[in-house]
């Protein structure tokens, strides 16, 4: 029977701690030259310190982009590597693993954004269907999502981007790859039928296992997003989603992490990502759970990829479908923005931190930093990380936060 503290090996040979895994988070402090500074060093040697047995680096785009976060990572020269390769070689220090998350953001761009802007460089996509919504906090005056979107003409072009970008990855020393396709971005605009119109070959995955081989290579999907003018009807998800989970399984993947955002799963940790009510013509089946349809794909005898979850899973609700033989690995996100013991907490049984900032918690140097709630006291900025004591009295006696430090 599998448990989330045992360890395991994804792919060929990452040999993982315990099962668990912290997902990507974009936190916009790559503040210089949006290479990643101390702060992303520390944010992500903090967790692998305290055990975590897999870190998937925030989303880093692979090219100039216009996307609404101006301090997050890119990965396309040397000096970018190098700067990776600082995160990487602590996270090792301390026993981690770190994936590298290449990232497109597609049509979720704005071309007035200060990279596209002084560039020139354009807004591609794979059909010139602009998205609907989106607000960037830089750009007050304007609406969200650009119209303006140059259709991919060839695109070798971009193919060749993240080859590039992956192998720089590589030299940055990071242990695979989790390919970002979900969200609304460049790789989920050729997912549904509503942002991409053509129907030529792309073969970004492909050019990713070239350059690292299938089994260090992995992939991140949503298939009931309601993220940036994802959402599809059921038909089309089930159909779309069957069809794309086969054709990754032939590719020999080390793993597949499933979303299930877009999902009611009863409970919501903040309003960050909350999910609204899906409109007619697209709502799931009530209590709609991606697994139902897409994890015996995945997870059955014999198969050498492994299935991660992801999206407001609870401890127990982890243990439990490990134990059951559904999954083979559970992702936490936010919960280790506010827990970066996460994994103390659960070897002594400590209840998990809540968040006591709500949706406010946007992480970046941005003029709604939140005033943060610790244990009745309201602080303004920097507060240390005090370590997990026990016996707990509750689970936010102790902790945490602060912009840099959580
Ligand atoms: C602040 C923040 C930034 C995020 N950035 C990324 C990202 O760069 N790439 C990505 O694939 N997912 C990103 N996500 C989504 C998380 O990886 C995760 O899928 C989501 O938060 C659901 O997991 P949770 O309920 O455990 O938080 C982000 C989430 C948060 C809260």
């Amino acid at each position: 029977m599998a448990e989330l503290l045992e360890s395991v090996i994804l792919g060929d040979g990452i040999q993982l701690r315990n099962r668990i895994c912290m997902g990507s988070m974009m936190r916009n402090r790559c503040t210089d030259g949006n290479k990643p500074t101390h702060a992303n060093i520390k944010h992500h040697t903090d967790r692998a310190r305290d055990g975590a047995g897999l870190i998937v680096a925030e989303g880093t785009f692979i090219s100039l982009n216009g996307a609404e976060w101006p301090h997050a990572p890119v990965m396309y020269n040397q000096d970018h590597s190098d700067a990776w390769a600082e995160v990487t070689s602590e996270v090792h220090k301390v026993g981690g693993k770190i994936l590298f998350q290449p990232w497109h953001p597609g049509r979720i761009q704005n071309d007035n954004m200060p990279m596209l802007k002084e560039s020139g460089y354009s807004v591609y996509a794979p059909s010139k269907v602009p998205a609907k919504g989106g607000k960037y906090r830089t750009l007050e005056e304007l609406p969200g999502h650009t119209d303006n979107i140059t259709e991919i003409d060839d695109p070798r072009v971009i193919v060749g981007q993240y080859r590039h970008s992956v192998s720089l990855a590589k030299s940055a020393r990071f242990d695979g790859i989790e390919l970002l396709a979900h969200g609304g971005y460049l790789i989920h605009n050729f997912l549904c039928s509503h942002s991409n119109t053509r129907s030529d070959q792309y073969g970004v995955l492909d050019a990713i296992i070239e350059v690292w081989g299938s089994r260090a290579v992995g992939i991140k999907i949503c298939p009931t997003d309601d993220y940036n003018d994802t959402m599809i009807s059921y038909e089309e998800m089930k159909e779309t989603y069957t069809y794309f989970i086969k054709e990754l399984m032939c590719r020999d993947l080390a793993f597949i992490n499933l979303s299930r955002r877009g999902c009611d799963v009863g409970r919501e940790t903040d309003d960050y990502f909350r999910s609204r009510p899906r409109p007619q013509g697209k709502e799931l089946p009530p209590k709609y759970e991606p697994l139902t349809d897409f994890g015996t794909l995945i997870k059955y005898p014999k198969s050498r990829a492994m299935l991660m979850v992801n999206r407001e899973y609870t401890v127990e609700e982890a243990r439990d479908l490990l134990q059951r033989g559904k999954i083979n690995l559970v992702t936490f996100a936010r919960p280790f923005i506010y827990n970066p013991d996460l994994i103390s907490r659960i070897k002594k049984g400590v209840p998990l931190a809540s968040n006591t900032r709500g949706g406010k918690v946007k992480y970046g140097p941005f003029e709604d930093r939140t005033r943060i709630t610790i244990i009745g006291r309201h602080l303004e900025g920097r507060v240390r990380l005090s370590p997990v004591r026990q016996p707990a009295p509750s689970s936010r006696s102790y902790l945490i936060s602060s912009d840099n430090n959580i």
